[in-house]
């Protein structure tokens, strides 16, 4: 459920028609609804009800922008980094360093001693090589690291390949039948308090067996590694449950997800750790963009957009399908290819969609543009950083600025010997 409707015949996030946000703040824009993004967050915070000590730490490359960390500060949430650069947004945004966890496979010394100086809550150390390595920094920085081995379970999540991290190949975390013999040489490490495992399969699952199947093999190596002498007091799930793009698509709901975890983990006796990052702001955001020019086309007509793969890159990374639909619709449905203006034939968001009949200069949404949307945004074909918006019941505020073509190249330098 989320907060973007159709009310007196104009798209509304929350009370707000977004014809006055295009008008104030420009196109394309993203458009991100507070209400939505505290839904979300609550329903899946309730759906863990029964998971007694967590922590759910919002993965920051779905959204980092300031003020959706800080909605997500104020229910409560954590923050799961991948870089020092997440990691300043998390403790700008007030997150507590305790409930910061550092996960990513090429975590450098310097972004290692960066999280050791903050006093983070956990590294999720993803081989036994980066252990090594930050044992030492540790060591030299007189602190003691608190630490997770990510385990690679091999599972396959049954997603897209390139969203997919649980499988044997794939460069995440250790091998699981190798975790014990990497466990035991860390966890000797003094500076070092290796204190659980963690696990994160991959992104847009739509179903809930594979996550079950990864969770039973890291519970059965709980087992083994208590057996083998250590403690384990925590174990990080990773995030990876899916949203619905496609209108009456149904993906598992975070209550059933819940009830699998509470029935798996029931005698681990850990605290648990969450890294959601779609389930939370996917839904709570729109790519707001205004239509250039209808052209014809061979088959359908092309409908050009202002918004184009740069500021929303997954159709033309992972053939993603966004629902595109108008602001005003006017009740008549034309078939249409939905492009944006860059000069590559990658720059489609969509072929032959029955959509909202569209003309020049109308609006029109990208849906389901929250996550992994202005976060993955290129000023390519120098065409700038989108400017986002957070709504918040009839108010609206420009939460990051549109960052224009003439900006970047003032950052850019013709040296003398050139000039
Ligand atoms: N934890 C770790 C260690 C991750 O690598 C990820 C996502 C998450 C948590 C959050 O996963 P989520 O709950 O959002 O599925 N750019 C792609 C998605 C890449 C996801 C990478 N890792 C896309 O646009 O679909």
């Amino acid at each position: 459920m989320d907060h973007f409707a159709i009310k007196n015949g104009v798209m509304h996030a929350e009370d707000v028609p977004l014809p006055r946000i295009a008008e104030a703040v420009g196109t394309p824009v993203y458009v991100y609804s507070r209400a939505t993004l505290e839904r979300h967050a609550r329903v899946f915070r309730e759906a863990l009800g029964d998971v007694p000590d967590k922590l759910i730490a919002f993965a920051v490359k779905a959204n980092p922008n300031l003020s959706v960390l800080k909605v997500l500060q104020k229910q409560g949430y954590g923050a799961d980094c991948v870089s020092v650069g997440e990691m300043r947004r998390a403790l700008a945004a007030g997150i507590a360093p305790e409930k910061i966890v550092f996960s990513g496979v090429g975590k450098t010394a310097a972004e290692l001693a960066a999280g050791l100086e903050a006093g983070i809550g956990q590294f999720n150390i993803e081989s036994e090589e980066e252990g090594l390595e930050l044992a030492e920094i540790a060591a030299e920085m007189g602190l003691t690291a608190q630490c997770a081995l990510r385990i690679n379970p091999d599972v396959d999540a049954g997603t897209h390949d390139k969203i997919s991290t649980g499988k044997a190949d794939n460069k995440f975390g250790v091998p699981i039948d190798q975790a014990g013999q990497i466990f035991g040489k860390l966890a000797a490490k003094p500076s070092v308090n290796l204190r659980g495992v963690a696990v994160h399969i991959g992104s847009q699952l739509a179903e809930i067996a594979p996550l079950e199947n990864a969770f039973e093999k890291l519970g059965a190596l709980v087992k083994s590694l208590r057996g083998a002498g250590h403690t384990i007091t925590h174990v990080d799930l990773g995030g990876g449950l899916g949203v619905p793009y496609r209108k009456g698509e149904v993906l598992p709901a975070p209550a059933e997800y819940g009830a699998m975890v509470a029935r798996v983990t029931k005698d681990w006796g850990v605290s648990l750790i969450f890294e959601p990052g779609r389930v939370i702001a996917g839904n709570a955001g729109v790519l707001l963009t205004r239509v250039v020019r209808v052209k014809r086309g061979l088959n359908h007509p092309f409908v050009i957009v202002d918004a184009a793969m740069n500021d929303l890159a997954r159709p033309a990374l992972y053939g993603a399908y966004h629902h595109f639909e108008a602001v005003e619709p006017s009740g008549a449905d034309m078939t249409a290819n939905i492009v944006g203006p860059i000069c590559e034939t990658g720059d489609t968001f969509a072929m032959g969609r029955e959509c909202d009949a569209l003309q020049s200069g109308d609006l029109a949404v990208f849906r389901t543009a929250g996550a992994y949307g202005a976060t993955m945004a290129s000023s390519y074909n120098s065409r700038g950083f989108v400017a986002e918006v957070l709504v918040d019941g009839d108010a609206f505020a420009v939460v990051a600025d549109r960052i224009d073509a003439g900006s970047i190249m003032d950052a850019e330098r013709v040296p003398d010997w050139l000039a």
